[in-house]
């Protein structure tokens, strides 16, 4: 397989292409950051090389000529909206290896469609898939599952775990296990796929930094305040309907950013602490061997973000 040199970043602009864009550009690659405007240069990233697209068919042809690769760092109402397009035009344009837009949960567990919020995702994927056969193409994909960003999460008040008030909400029995990630790992697992990309050719690749349940993240942060802390218990009877109910009046409500809604919300924290695994959260024993830290980095990582002023 030919080497990787010059990647598109498509959503160059937002939570997760942002550091994607750094650590490619880090490790050496030549890196043309894609937004549907102008990226302010205050937030740019100067070894960047920037373009503006609108997803239309040629324009998406001019960013892919002459590049090897393109990582779909965009939010999933892109997916849904232009995932022909860049399947297509991708294609037509020779890239080698296409990143999905996942960086996510998993969204190769069978049983994920009773979920909802991946559509976009799963739809986006199966057409690239028959796109590609279709074509007869060397064309390769690699989705990036990475479970959540905890240290991404913690600051929005969008995690289990709440700095300020030293509590840990308790989902369920909290014993399920979660697959997760620092928000770096977005950039570290793209640099390893498209450096390394036979070895990720056409596959889900699962990289997590820690895979812990609710029950012992409360035991290692009183371990590291050296306090107790809080709970607050929250059943998950009735959530994934009751989600599913917000996730309709959104539909009906023409809502266009879902990862943002409370629905997504809802739905994504069924999936991840449902009991028995049914969605893969716990996602380990597939993980990508060497990525995954220990007790003692998480001790130290939290101690760290616990002492940030803003966190006390
Ligand atoms: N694992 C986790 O905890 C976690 C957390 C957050 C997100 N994610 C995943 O990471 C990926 C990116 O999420 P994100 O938080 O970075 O998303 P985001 O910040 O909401 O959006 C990323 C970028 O997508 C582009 N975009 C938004 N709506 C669009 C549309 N309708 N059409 C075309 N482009 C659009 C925008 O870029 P431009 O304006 O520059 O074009 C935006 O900055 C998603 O697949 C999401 O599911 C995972």
């Amino acid at each position: 397989m030919s080497t990787i040199r010059k990647v598109v970043v498509l959503g160059a602009s937002g939570n997760v292409g942002r550091p994607i864009v750094g650590a490619l550009i880090a490790s050496g690659f030549d890196v043309t950051a894609v937004s549907r405007s102008t990226i302010n240069s205050s937030t740019s990233n100067l070894s960047a090389k920037y373009l503006t697209t609108d997803y239309s068919y040629s324009s998406l042809s001019d960013v892919f000529k002459n590049q090897d690769a393109i990582v779909c760092a965009y939010n999933p109402a892109a997916a849904a909206a232009h995932h022909k397009a860049i399947a297509v035009a991708a294609l037509a344009c020779g890239i080698k290896h296409l990143i999905t837009p996942d960086f996510s949960s998993d969204t190769f567990n069978a049983h994920v469609d009773e979920l909802q919020i991946f559509e976009p995702k799963r739809k986006a994927q199966r057409y690239l898939e028959r796109k590609i056969q279709d074509a007869g193409s060397s064309m390769h994909w690699t989705a990036i599952i990475c479970g959540p960003f905890w240290d991404w999460a913690i600051p929005r008040g969008i995690f289990w775990l709440d700095p300020k008030s030293r509590t840990v909400t308790i989902f369920g029995s909290g014993n399920q296990r979660i697959s997760m990630s620092g928000i770096s790992m977005v950039g570290r697992a793209s640099v390893e796929v498209l450096s390394r990309p036979e070895k990720y050719v056409n596959r889900p690749a699962y990289f997590a930094d820690y895979t812990i349940s609710n029950n012992q993240l409360l035991a290692i942060a009183e371990e590291v305040a050296k306090e107790k802390w809080n709970t607050r218990s929250v059943s998950l009877g009735g959530l994934r309907e009751e989600g599913l109910k917000q996730w309709d009046e959104d539909t009906k409500n023409g809502v266009h950013d879902r990862l943002n809604s409370t629905a997504y919300q809802m739905l994504g924290t069924y999936g991840l602490f449902e009991g028995d695994n049914r969605y893969t959260a716990d996602f380990g024993d597939k993980a990508e061997a060497g990525w995954q830290k220990g007790v003692y980095e998480l001790e130290e990582e939290l101690r760290v973000l616990l002492e940030q002023k803003e966190h006390r």
